[in-house]
């Protein structure tokens, strides 16, 4: 575990003018993100499915602020999308690119946690079980993330820069790493999440694209009313969205540096395939310290075995088609 401490002058002056693409900007952590780059001059093309709030977000902006914007060009749009709607990303990702010609990070925010667990008592009577239950957690944020990764991922390999073509930043959950009980759909679909990026970050990482995943934990937005003040009256710790939003421009600002004492403290480059956990307003990096205890929790042998094995998988001329 490492904790991350962001230089936050590299945020503000490495994302000026970057074109960044993302779902779920209409509240909570994903428009303070929107705020966050737009304030810092960014080009932010947004989806969301809440029409209302999402041209709130663009007018408040464009109504309060010039900072990249001008008579051509606010700065900020907003898309309708439904993430779990392949052709709804791919008119978001469409409509920034043939605005910019080119996309520069991507992040996978957008997600659901639905009240309705389907393995609640409740929900497991005789008549309760001839239905089947919904999916939606499954399909917007699961789903919805392999959509955005696969399009974000495309786009992002266009870049000339073979070191660093781009970012591409995934939001799973403190629910992508720990048990969760009540949320069990919404906890597979996080520890999906993590389950995109391990299974992308090394191929995107040898074309230069940066995949990186933030887990928060308890985060003070619409989805966690019905537990708050429970969580309050124990002083438990939380995070404010922007801490969250903070966590994210980590990862889509680490590979940015010009200089290794300019990046963000505690940082190890290359960022690539790191989880951040965020917990009580802080960063910290998880992934890298699980991979180098493995030989402790699988055992020396195993993990010997196992290394031998991932090199043969992960070499150029294995393949998992069946010629
Ligand atoms: N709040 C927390 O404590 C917490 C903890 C762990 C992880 N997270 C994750 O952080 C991210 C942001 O969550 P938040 O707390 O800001 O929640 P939020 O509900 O405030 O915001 C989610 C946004 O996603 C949008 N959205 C919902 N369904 C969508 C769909 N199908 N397509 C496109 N947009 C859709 C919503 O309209 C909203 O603007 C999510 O991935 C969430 O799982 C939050």
């Amino acid at each position: 575990m490492s904790l991350i401490t962001p230089n936050q002058s590299l945020i503000t002056s490495s994302v000026k003018d970057l074109v960044v693409v993302l779902t779920g900007g209409a509240q909570g952590v994903g428009r303070n993100v929107v705020e966050q780059l737009y304030s810092a001059g960014a080009k932010v093309i947004f989806g969301d499915v809440d029409d209302n709030l999402a041209r709130q977000v663009i007018s408040s902006l464009t109504s309060t602020s010039s900072s990249s914007s001008s008579d051509q060009d606010p700065g900020v749009h907003f898309v309708h999308c439904d993430t779990s709607s392949y052709n709804d990303q791919l008119s978001l990702f469409q409509t920034a690119y043939s605005r910019y010609q080119r996309i520069d990070v991507v992040i996978a925010n957008a997600a659901v946690s639905l009240p309705r667990d389907p393995f609640s008592a409740a929900n497991l009577t005789n008549e309760a079980i001839l239905t089947a239950p919904t999916m939606a957690e499954v399909d917007i944020n699961l789903k919805g993330v392999l959509y955005t990764a696969r399009l974000g991922y495309y786009y992002l390999r266009k870049n000339p820069n073979p070191e660093h073509r781009g970012d591409l930043v995934l939001v799973s959950s403190i629910a992508g790493f720990k048990e969760c009980e009540g949320l069990v759909s919404y906890t597979a679909s996080k520890h999906g999440v993590i389950g995109v990026m391990r299974g992308l970050a090394l191929q995107a990482a040898k074309e230069g694209v940066k995949i990186n995943t933030i887990c928060p934990w308890m985060t003070k937005t619409r989805m966690v009313r019905g537990i708050e003040k429970g969580w309050f009256d124990l002083g438990l710790p939380s995070n404010e969205p922007a801490d969250v939003a903070q966590a994210i421009l980590i990862c889509a600002t680490a590979n940015r540096s010009p200089t290794p004492e300019q990046g963000h403290q505690g940082a190890v480059l290359p960022f690539s395939g790191k989880i951040l956990w965020v917990g009580g307003g802080k960063s910290y990096e998880i992934e890298d310290r699980l991979q180098s205890l493995e030989p402790e929790w699988l055992g020396h042998e195993n993990s010997e075995i196992l290394k031998k094995g991932q090199e043969y998988l992960h070499s150029a001329e294995t393949s998992w088609d069946n010629k």
